[in-house]
């Protein structure tokens, strides 16, 4: 039982430290009671300041909105509007679900194998999980699942088999209102879509005219390097969804941003109780703080690189078990051939103090994602219990 947490350390209620490269499946990118965040939260609760507004103005929500527009909007020449949506990943799912479907007045949304878009109903329509879809206990419909990026076998080119769906009037796919896509799969077993195949999506929704959603939901918030995944890809989205680590201190908040013109909401017509949560939209402003020049980035990208080499060499050591390494920024897959060698190293990785997950279809990948906050010595530290974990779980 764990009772304690500071930047990339855990500690349980006997006392005994982990390094936490799971960090909260990527809400906690800047670690745990990071204290420029914190104190911005003890501030505010300590001022009897408003706490529940639902979507009522505060001035913890307007500073939020000023500070998103500036450090990241701005910046980066994007101009969408901004939308509260319930407090978790999956309502900002559904409600740019909803928005796509209504804007375009078609049904179904294209997503792609293996990707993982939440859990509540819409959201797992979109998902490709066959254990998670079947807790749904009702048929998932107006979904139309797709190869992600490297899914076949390398030898039909990209988008040749949606391009044609699209265009034969045989084919048996409705219209698509539009396409959602992570720019790396998370759940799915950090799979990682090369920026081409990104721009080939792009530019495929637009010749279609089916609207991009991109779910920055665990790649957005500097995960991958950039504060949107997408960035480097140089795309555009239409609509985007985010949550995760946009409080920085692990509160629930999301947002889904879109395009200006696709603001066709009623009020009220996508409403929730806990959209308004005041103390999130404060340690959010202040976690932009991290965000004012492209600083974050780099170093996230320079980190990426020592985890990439620890991984490479223990997959080097362990290629009989068909190990393989996967990744972009700060979100690392190892895989082996057997879900069990998995299974085995995150278990024996936990014994030595080390928390990670794991994901995929079979969940046969270690999933690396310590909050971007971790130093290198703290990498070095982790990989080299992973190493041991798999010289220990191997059989
Ligand atoms: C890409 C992606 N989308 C959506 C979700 C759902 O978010 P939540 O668990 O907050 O509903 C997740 C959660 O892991 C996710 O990784």
């Amino acid at each position: 039982m764990f009772s304690r947490g500071l930047g990339s350390h855990v500690w349980d209620e006997s006392g005994r430290e982990y390094l936490d490269f799971f960090a909260g499946a990527g809400a906690l990118n800047y670690g745990h009671n990071h204290p420029d965040i914190k104190k911005a939260l003890l501030e505010y609760l300590a001022g009897d300041s408003i706490v529940h507004s639902l979507d009522m103005y505060t001035t913890a929500k307007a500073d939020f909105l000023r500070a998103f527009e500036q450090a990241i909007l701005t910046p980066r020449d994007l101009d969408y509007k901004v939308q509260f949506p319930g407090p978790a990943g999956n309502n900002a799912v559904e409600a740019a679900l909803k928005l796509a479907r209504k804007y375009t007045g078609r049904e179904t949304v294209v997503s792609f194998t293996n990707a993982f878009h939440g859990m509540t109903l819409g959201a797992l329509a979109v998902t490709g999980n066959s254990m998670k879809r079947s807790g749904a206990g009702i048929p998932l419909a107006h979904g139309a699942p797709m190869p992600y990026d490297q899914f076949l076998d390398g030898s039909i080119p990209d988008f040749m088999l949606f391009e044609r769906m699209l265009t034969d009037s045989g084919s048996g796919l409705d219209k698509p209102a539009a396409v959602i896509v992570e720019t790396v799969q998370g759940e799915g077993g950090i799979n990682v879509a090369n920026h081409e195949w990104l721009r080939g999506l792009a530019d495929l929704c637009q010749r279609h005219e089916m609207l991009l959603i991109v779910d920055d939901i665990q790649m957005g918030c500097g995960r991958t390097g950039p504060f949107f995944s997408f960035e480097a890809a140089g795309i555009v989205p239409d609509i985007v969804c985010m949550s995760k680590s946009l409080s920085g201190i692990g509160l629930p908040l999301a947002l889904t941003l879109f395009k200006r013109e696709l603001d066709v909401w009623e009020p009220g017509e996508h409403n929730g109780t806990f959209r308004g949560f005041n103390p999130a939209f404060v340690t959010a402003t202040a976690a932009l703080g991290f965000w004012p020049d492209d600083h974050m980035e780099k170093q996230t990208l320079a980190k990426g690189e020592q985890v990439e080499r620890g991984l490479t060499a223990i997959a080097d050591e362990h290629a009989d078990l068909g190990a393989t390494v996967r990744g972009r920024g700060l979100a690392w897959g190892l895989a082996f051939d057997d879900p069990a060698v998995t299974d085995a190293v995150c278990a024996a990785a936990f014994t030595d103090g080390l928390l990670v997950e794991t994901a995929g279809a079979d969940s046969e990948v270690t999933k690396l994602m310590p909050p971007l906050t971790v130093t290198e010595d703290e990498i070095d530290a982790g990989l080299d219990i992973l190493a041991k974990a798999v010289r220990t779980a191997r059989p």
